[in-house]
């Protein structure tokens, strides 16, 4: 939901800013620019759409000269895509220009105070007001100046600042939005997230709520709210810049689905030692553990399908009873949580701002809170108690695949170990599921090698659909409700999932002749229902293509099966994703569609 950089060094900013932007697109692509400082100028190029207008306009950050400066990439939420609502926005003056990340709540009160002292606006978003308070409260000193601005502000902010009275140092502050700083050699950087500067060096620090940091080419001096400096410690990442690079693949989507047996792999093994779960990031003693009478999951989007796999998997095995909200319905229905309940926050980004709010309501009610989540440092997993990291690298289409599956794999190796614990598994079942979720990298990797084929397939025949109703029972449940979002996100077809028991009650009277119905029957368990339900919409004329396991019997039923490799009872949903996500893949690639980067979208939603 918007993403911003800046540097200052020995070379060109523009182009380097422009490189940065291009890795935080997936964060919002309507409108884009950069401003540098020249001469004690600021020069500032803006342009709507696609990052690659400013390209075109700027011959790729080239025609700008300039050593220092900040870019943003919009994803709108104040006013229309447009160019002037684009960011940087500057202050009356033009001597500072500002970038930021999140929203001001209370920026129609400061537009007032502004206007009441002569001030104009330009453009609709909330940001201008920082640009102007900036340089209302400018006093000669930069730090103190954006503390006083900071003390103003109320919402949600990651913001870069330039300002023609530094000729080689640019400011940064945040409240609940992302944002790194890069230390490089004689250069720096700040950034939304690490991957956009990763070219350029894998040491970063953390920024805080509230902190303000001085870039200038050596140094970044970090400040809190009461103006005393910060010591902060770097640390290395351990990617390197091929994690945030395509390499070959046509999409990131495709490269991060092909991907998921080294994410899954990278989730689960760090954490099977001996025959047993060592979760020694959680620092609950086993006591603890047992102590808990109900779990609560909190997500939004692909991470709440993720959530509903884990409340299966954890009831069956721990009897515990996990209850499991939309992030953003959590706060609004008087939860009943107490210091009996553990809350499991799930999110990729760690940023989802509905997501970080069910987490403080959580703590606030007493609960201790475990986050799932995959950026390492992020909002919510500072703010968590405890952390249990999905260790997928950098996620970078927008629609989650890596993300999700290293979710469900975490969850379950949680259940696991909680069940362990609890005694609510034999020593037998407990090495059984271990070596089933051990399997799952190898079982993921036969889906890529054994499926893929027939998927292109199904998706060259039935590309042109309209409509997808995507069906199925318990896990597969879940299973369809994320293959239905996974298509409609990426290939913009109607597609809806719906409990294969419920569909008689009401929605089966829009299946007709030719209605594509997706047929998730992966449990063996619950595979004669689903043949009932499966015929019901035969019946009617749908066309169903079904996903079963091998051995199943449905050729006969239906028009299609994709047929998984055999997998745990249990742990199959990490698998069978896979052939749900190259389905959504393949389709949205035959309809011509902008996979990466689906309309409306952003990859992390730091608004409300
Ligand atoms: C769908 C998708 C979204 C996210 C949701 C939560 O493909 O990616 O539904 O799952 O926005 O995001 P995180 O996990 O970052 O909190």
């Amino acid at each position: 939901m918007c993403g911003i950089v800046g540097y200052t060094g020995a070379k060109k900013a523009a182009p380097i800013l422009i490189e940065g932007l291009t890795g935080l697109e997936y964060r919002g692509y309507d409108s884009s620019g950069v401003a540098v400082l020249e001469n004690g100028q600021i020069k500032m190029v803006k342009a709507k759409g696609r990052l690659k207008n400013l390209v075109e306009l700027t011959d790729n950050g080239e025609r700008l000269p300039g050593t220092v400066g900040i870019g943003h990439t919009r994803w709108a939420t104040h006013g229309e895509p447009s160019d002037v609502n684009s960011h940087p926005h500057i202050s009356k003056s033009g001597r500072f220009a500002v970038v930021h990340n999140g929203i001001i709540e209370n920026y129609l009160e400061l537009r007032d105070f502004l206007i009441a002292r002569g001030y104009e606006f330009v453009s609709q978003t909330d940001t201008e007001v920082i640009a102007h308070l900036i340089e209302y409260y400018y006093n000669g000193d930069p730090v103190e100046t954006l503390r006083k601005v900071m003390n103003k502000l109320e919402g949600s902010y990651a913001l870069g600042v330039l300002s023609c009275y530094a000729p080689d140092t640019f400011y940064a502050a945040r409240k609940d939005s992302p944002l790194v700083v890069g230390l490089g050699e004689h250069e720096n950087f700040i950034a939304s997230d690490m991957p956009a500067v990763l070219k350029y060096t894998r040491r970063f620090l953390l920024i805080d709520d509230g902190e303000i940091v001085a870039v200038s080419p050596t140094a970044a001096s970090v400040f809190n709210r009461n103006r005393e400096p910060v010591e902060k410690q770097p640390f290395t990442v351990e990617w390197d810049v091929s994690a945030a690079e395509k390499n070959g693949y046509p999409h990131f989507m495709l490269k991060e689905i092909y991907e998921q047996p080294k994410a899954v792999e990278a989730t689960l093994s760090p954490r099977i030692k001996n025959g047993d779960i060592v979760l020694d990031t959680i620092a609950w003693t086993e006591e603890q553990m047992r102590t808990f009478d109900k779990i609560n999951v909190v997500a939004c989007g692909s991470a709440y399908h993720a959530g509903m796999i884990g409340k299966y998997f954890i009831e069956k095995l721990c009897r515990i009873p996990v209850e499991i909200d939309v992030a953003s319905e959590f706060r609004y229905r008087a939860p009943i949580v107490d210091n009996r309940t553990l809350t499991v926050v799930i999110s990729q980004s760690g940023e989802t701002a509905d997501t970080l709010a069910g987490l403080r309501e959580a703590k606030k009610l007493g609960s201790r809170v475990l986050s799932i989540v995959n950026v390492v440092g992020s909002s919510i997993a500072r703010e968590s108690d405890d952390v249990l990291y999905t260790w997928a690298g950098p996620e970078i289409a927008v629609a989650t695949t890596k993300g999700y599956t290293s979710q469900v794999a975490a969850l379950m190796l949680l259940g696991l170990k909680l069940a362990r614990v609890r005694g609510t598994v034999t020593q037998a079942q407990f090495t059984e599921l271990l070596g089933e979720l051990q399997a799952l990298p190898d079982q993921i990797r036969a889906v890529l090698d054994r499926n893929v084929e027939q998927i292109q397939y199904l998706s060259s025949v039935y590309f042109a659909s309209n409509d997808a109703f995507f069906i199925g029972r318990g896990m597969d449940y879940a299973l369809a409700l994320e293959g239905a979002l996974k298509l409609k996100e990426i290939s913009y077809i109607h597609a809806e999932s719906y409990a294969a028991g419920e569909l008689k009650h009401g929605t089966i009277s829009l299946i007709e002749k030719g209605s594509l119905v997706i047929a998730v029957a992966v449990d063996k368990r619950l595979q004669d229902k689903m043949r009932s339900n499966i015929k019901e919409v035969k019946t009617r004329g749908a066309t169903v293509i079904a996903l079963a396991p091998v051995g199943n019997n449905l050729a006969s039923e239906v028009d299609h099966v994709v047929t998984l490799p055999d997998c745990g009872e249990d742990t199959y949903p990490v698998v069978a994703v896979t052939a749900l996500q190259l389905l959504g893949y393949y389709i949205a690639s035959a309809r011509g569609c902008d996979i990466d980067k689906p309309r409306n979208l952003a990859k992390s939603v730091t608004v409300e």
